[in-house]
């Protein structure tokens, strides 16, 4: 009994450690971004638009373009899902590659609190101009 402890406890962190492999390396897998958990705790703030929109003016236009709709080879981020965006900007905020460009991001997303993904995830969701 005693001797099978520690092994339990080897198994839960060997689970675990794939896990977060795995979320990290999801950039085409839309499916891990719907996952509940991912995104409950964040869902339970509510975004505004014009504070995104704000936000969003100004420090990623100047990549992403007028209402998100991506220039050249930086991507459009308008018309996902909320909780598309807010994972995205968590997963960059992280630290965490998902793209061959990602330190561009990762760079972009570290100073954002949860307001601000909140934020603009909202706007971007429904964001034209
Ligand atoms: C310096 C240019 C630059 C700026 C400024 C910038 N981004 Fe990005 N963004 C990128 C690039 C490049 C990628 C693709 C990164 C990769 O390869 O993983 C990206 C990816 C994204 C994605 C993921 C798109 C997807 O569907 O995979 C989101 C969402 C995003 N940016 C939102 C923002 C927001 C919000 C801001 C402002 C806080 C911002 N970006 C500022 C260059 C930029």
């Amino acid at each position: 009994m005693i001797a099978r402890l520690p092994r339990a406890s080897l198994s839960v962190l060997v689970l675990g450690y794939f896990g977060c492999v795995f979320a990290g390396s999801s950039a085409t897998d839309e499916s891990a971004s719907d996952e509940v958990d991912v995104t409950t705790a964040s869902d339970v703030m509510v975004g505004s638009f014009e504070a995104g929109e704000e936000r969003y003016k100004k420090s990623c236009i100047n990549c992403h373009g007028a209402g998100g709709k991506g220039v050249a080879s930086y991507p459009k981020v308008s018309g996902q899902e909320i909780s598309y965006t807010k994972s995205k900007l968590a997963t960059y905020r992280d630290g965490i590659k998902v793209g061959p460009n990602s330190s561009l991001m990762i760079m972009m997303a570290k100073p954002l609190t949860d307001k601000e993904i909140a934020d603009l995830a909202v706007y971007l969701k429904d964001a034209t101009s």
